[in-house]
């Protein structure tokens, strides 16, 4: 979602803030743009485009400098609906990340005399700023926002007379870098190898940056921030040969479990599960789906009751207990909808164990321990390594308590993921089949349904095909009515027992459905696709690389942008 960033030189050197803005890419985005001041006067430029189109148009440079990548919320993608945003008077101009809830009523409160250009509520606070700086100073001004602005938000506002970057959050994350010059952003991936300490803002402060020095207050008392030392590490954001992100990020998943194989727990959070007598898992989306995973494995590896909720369902259920273990799953660390529930884990001092891909997040920040999956940046908006991870890392957990963790089986399950590898001319053959299809079913029993869940959402996440997945045994009970002949539905078959699964592959063939078979080598039935799997509930990682190349190449015989579906954006930090 939108990304916002400020650059603050230490001295009148030119820099180009679209370098670091594009590091924000992945977030997610359908607009852009950039001010930079030069000589008290702004100028700005905008794209409804990327940002190679915004880098096109920039014909300045500046030491002092704000941009944005835009995902519409209020008022639809439009160059004049892109940031910054300019303050009625011209002398503020403003980024911003998140949504202001009552912007409607503060405009009617405040603004009236107001004119307005776009439909965002951006505009709203950067006038707010402009409004209440008529009467108090610019901190003091912002000491009101604090207390009148309801919402998620993160902004940044130049001003142009005194070239002070005003700055303020609450929810949506904004975290300043320092070194010889100041990067404030709302990742630490936008900053650059100057950067040498960085500062997470808590909710609430605000403050401003001048002559590369930052200013920092809280409910109208300076603060001192204390900066955490950071070392700059240049992601790797070549395709490096490959043609997409998503490819790069799925055959990139073989080397990241091999890492985790040998990963040790601290001895805090062996001892959470240890003592754990229900574990609640959270998340959002595909980090949800890896969270379905988990609660199967403590419940049939750990006999540990176990269940998981999607994040924005939760607070409408009240069934837990002051002693269940929470385990939150969220690749970005970021996603508002869990923040929320994390917020109120805490407050009411539950144990918080949080699995994210990387520690300097919000949500790492919020819980009790954390474990970092350790992926490396995932640039593709869809899930791909994260998921396997995350699942990889609850399998571990599951297995700490009645000390299951066969190493033997792990590697040997990973050493055969390069068949997968090296057979995609069979998923690009299955693609050719499905890509026209309008509907589709993924059906599974059990352990396999869960794998399902994830196949459908990736599919329909970057192919725009419709899918419902679906367990084989519920499927008669309604939406059989949907099969007609050559209805395309693909199974999931990890396991002999499951007769529902082979019962339902019956059902379907009598009616002439299209079925496509994609099972483990330890089940006796003829597959389109066989994969090796040493254990059945390692199963997961041989079938998710599988999903994920089915999506991926119907997705690219479809034409589609496929590391950057339309519509979705990598960190959702809106509610
Ligand atoms: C799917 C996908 C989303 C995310 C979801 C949660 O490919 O990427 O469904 O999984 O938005 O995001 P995180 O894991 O960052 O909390």
């Amino acid at each position: 979602m939108c990304g916002i960033i400020g650059c603050s030189l230490h001295d009148n050197s030119k820099y180009n803030i679209l370098s670091q803005l594009a590091k924000l890419e992945y977030r997610g985005y359908d607009s852009c743009g950039v001010t930079d001041l030069i000589n008290n006067q702004f100028f700005t430029f905008k794209s409804t485009n990327r940002i190679s189109d915004l880098k096109n148009k920039k014909t300045t440079l500046s030491n002092l400098s704000i941009a944005h990548t835009r995902w519409a919320t209020h008022g639809n993608v439009s160059t004049k609906n892109a940031h910054p945003i300019l303050s009625n008077n011209g002398n503020y101009s403003i980024v911003h990340n998140g949504i202001i809830e009552n912007y409607d009523k503060l405009k009617e409160v405040y603004l009236s005399a107001f004119r307005f250009i776009t439909e965002t509520d951006t505009e709203v606070i950067v006038n707010l700023f402009e409004y209440f700086c008529k009467t108090n100073d610019e901190i003091d001004s912002l000491y009101i926002l604090s207390k009148l602005l309801k919402g998620s938000y993160a902004f940044i506002i130049l001003d142009k007379k005194s070239d002070n970057m005003y700055f303020m959050k609450n929810k949506s994350p904004l975290i300043i870098g320092k070194g010889q010059d100041i990067i404030i952003a709302s990742d630490i991936l936008a900053f650059d190898k100057n950067v040498s300490s960085y500062y997470r803002l808590n909710d609430f402060e605000y403050g401003y940056i001048k002559n590369n020095k930052v200013f920092l207050y809280h409910n109208n008392k300076q603060i001192k921030p204390s900066f955490i030392s950071f070392i700059y590490s240049n992601y790797n954001n070549q395709l490096n040969g490959y043609n997409h992100y998503m490819e790069k990020e799925i055959y990139e998943t073989k080397d990241l479990l091999k890492k985790q194989i040998d990963f040790k727990f601290d001895s805090d959070i062996i001892n959470l599960i240890n003592s754990s007598k229900r574990i609640i898992l959270i998340a959002s989306g595909t980090s949800y789906h890896a969270g379905l995973l988990g609660s199967y494995f403590f419940n049939h590896l750990s006999n540990i009751e176990s269940s998981a909720y999607i994040a924005c369902e939760f607070e409408y259920f009240d069934y837990y207990n002051s002693d269940d273990l929470f385990i939150v799953i969220s690749q970005s660390g970021e996603t508002a909808d869990l923040i929320k529930i994390v917020n109120i884990l805490k407050n009411h001092n539950h144990n918080i164990l949080s699995i994210t891909n990387s520690i300097i997040n919000t949500i790492s920040t919020l819980s009790s321990k954390n474990i970092n999956i350790d992926a490396g940046i995932e640039i593709a908006v869809a899930s791909t390594k994260t998921y396997t991870l995350s699942s990889f890392i609850l399998y571990k957990l599951a297995c700490i308590k009645n000390n299951l963790y066969d190493k033997r089986s792990v590697i040997n399950c990973i050493a055969e993921l390069d068949n997968i590898y090296n057979s995609t001319d069979i998923y690009k053959d299955l693609a050719k089949s499905i890509y026209k299809n309008k509907n589709l079913f993924f059906l599974g029993s059990g352990y396999d349904n869960l794998i399902c869940k994830e196949a459908s959402l990736k599919l329909k996440e970057i192919s725009y095909i419709h899918s419902e997945s679906m367990s084989c045994g519920e499927l008669k009970h309604g939406s059989i009515s949907l099969i007609t002949k050559d209805f395309p539905v693909i199974y999931f078959i990890s396991d002999n027992g499951y007769k529902n699964t082979l019962n339902s592959i019956e059902e379907l063939k009598s009616r002439h459905a299209k079925v496509y078979i994609i099972s483990t080598n330890n089940v006796e039935i003829e597959s389109d696709i066989k994969v090796s799997s040493t254990n059945d509930l390692l199963s997961f990682i041989p079938f998710s690389i599988v999903l994920q190349f089915i999506s991926y190449y119907t997705a690219l015989l479809l034409n589609n942008d496929i590391d950057k579906p339309r519509n979705l954006a990598k960190s959702v930090t809106v509610l």
